[in-house]
């Protein structure tokens, strides 16, 4: 096994510090404007500091932020989160959603008295040590640390699949199957944003139902980011749990774990409880916003997400028809609202093809990077773009110019 080299991203992020924020702006210390293309890593579909969100924010001050207790918000976003994710008829709520799959991993293995857990690689779960793993390479599916300070017997227990390698996927799984708790998935991965990856979730859905295997889908990023409020709903998938968490708290800090009728049934049914709890787990100030939130979105959802795939399409199109009149073997890639700069016009099928550019061109990335910044326009290292609804047809037109004039400038 491969222990972590490098894996903090020491970046231009670690150089600034943003004083604030508002609709697609974010401001820097030293009065800077740059228009935001990450939104807290894609969890403002609406923007920064929206101002129906702060009057909500402000109401729920005076009633209290905290009472460790069930309460009446929290009750009322669990049932407008049934209304978004039909599929489920209980909702766990906790405060990240690294807390969210480090719960549902406790949950499958509690019901299912197995202990392997299988996750596909590329896939990023948060800070959970037991899913802090990748595969080392395309080749070799030996597994690399994610982060120093994991205990040895975590590694015993994760199995690790080719994401997008359909057959070699099978093999595994087929290897492991008796012993498996639950196989947990990223359906659309920010690092792939593509639809050319549904095929690869649809078939190991399929195979995991035909196994009888639990299946979590872990939409963190997707949930209320794509039409039809996830990837499992426009696939018409319906996994025995799913985690969620960014877009459904509003901009506060939230992870929910969604649980079928079936898993309900069976946990409900367990002599021994799993414990779920948190001081501030459900608590009434992020439940009220992620509630207003919600409520928002939906309302007003075929403007949103119309408006979201007219701008994201258009980016993609535009940016995509510059590269190609310019001859440069870079692509503009795109799943709804989340787009993704890939340096070169290949397939790529997984991350490690994408990285594998990205490191060959890497003095080039962080020039064109610095570019960006330099002229108005805050592109994440990790390279995510995440379009919001706060964004115009302007905003759109000067993240193209700026981002080919960067292309054409050092790739060229
Ligand atoms: C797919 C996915 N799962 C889980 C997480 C972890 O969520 P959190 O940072 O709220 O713990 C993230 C965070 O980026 C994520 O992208």
């Amino acid at each position: 096994m491969i222990r972590n080299k490098n894996l903090l991203n020491e970046g231009y992020e670690n150089k600034f510090r943003v004083k604030s924020g508002k609709n697609q702006y974010i401001f820097l210390q030293n009065g800077k404007k740059l228009i935001d293309t990450s939104f807290c890593s894609g969890t403002l579909l609406l923007g920064h500091s929206k101002k129906f969100l702060n009057n909500s924010f402000i109401k729920q001050l005076k009633n209290g932020v905290a009472y460790g207790l069930p309460n009446t918000n929290a009750d009322k976003y669990s049932l407008f989160l049934k209304k978004i994710f039909n599929n489920y008829s209980k909702f766990i709520l906790c405060n990240t959603g690294s807390e969210a799959n480090n719960k549902a991993i406790r949950l499958a293995r509690s019901i299912t008295k197995k202990e392997y857990i299988v996750m596909t690689s590329g896939s990023w779960h948060g800070s959970v040590d037991q899913l802090l793993f990748d595969l080392s390479s395309n080749n070799h599916l030996d597994k690399r640390e994610l982060s120093a300070g994991l205990t040895r017997d975590l590694n015993k227990k994760i199995i690790l699949v080719p994401y997008n390698d359909y057959k070699k996927s099978i093999t595994i799984l087929q290897k492991f199957k008796s012993k498996i708790a639950m196989v947990i998935v990223e359906p659309i991965q920010q690092a792939l944003p593509s639809k050319k990856c549904e095929n690869y979730i649809r078939n190991i859905y399929n195979y995991c139902k035909s196994k009888d295997i639990l299946i979590c889908f872990d939409e963190m990023i997707t949930g209320v980011r794509v039409d039809k409020f996830s990837v499992q709903n426009n696939l018409r998938l319906k996994p025995d749990l799913s985690t969620f968490g960014k877009i459904i708290g509003g901009g506060l800090p939230i992870g929910v774990i969604g649980l079928s009728k079936n898993v309900e049934k069976k946990l409900s049914k367990q002599k021994n409880k799993v414990f779920f709890g948190g001081t501030f787990s459900g608590n009434p100030l992020v439940t009220e916003i992620g509630y207003q939130n919600l409520r928002y979105i939906y309302k007003n959802k075929k403007k949103i997400f119309g408006y979201l795939e007219n701008l994201s399409s258009y980016f993609e199109k535009n940016l995509n028809l510059f590269l190609k009149k310019k001859k440069l073997d870079i692509k503009v890639i795109r799943y709804c609202s989340i787009l993704r700069i890939v340096y070169t016009k290949s397939v790529i099928k997984n991350k490690f093809d994408r990285q594998k550019k990205e490191e060959y061109f890497f003095k080039k990335i962080n020039q064109f990077q610095n570019f960006v910044i330099n002229n108005g326009v805050y592109l994440s290292k990790r390279g995510a773009i995440f379009f919001s609804y706060s964004y115009t047809k302007k905003d759109v037109e000067y993240l193209i110019n700026i981002i080919s004039k960067g292309l054409l400038k050092f790739f060229k």
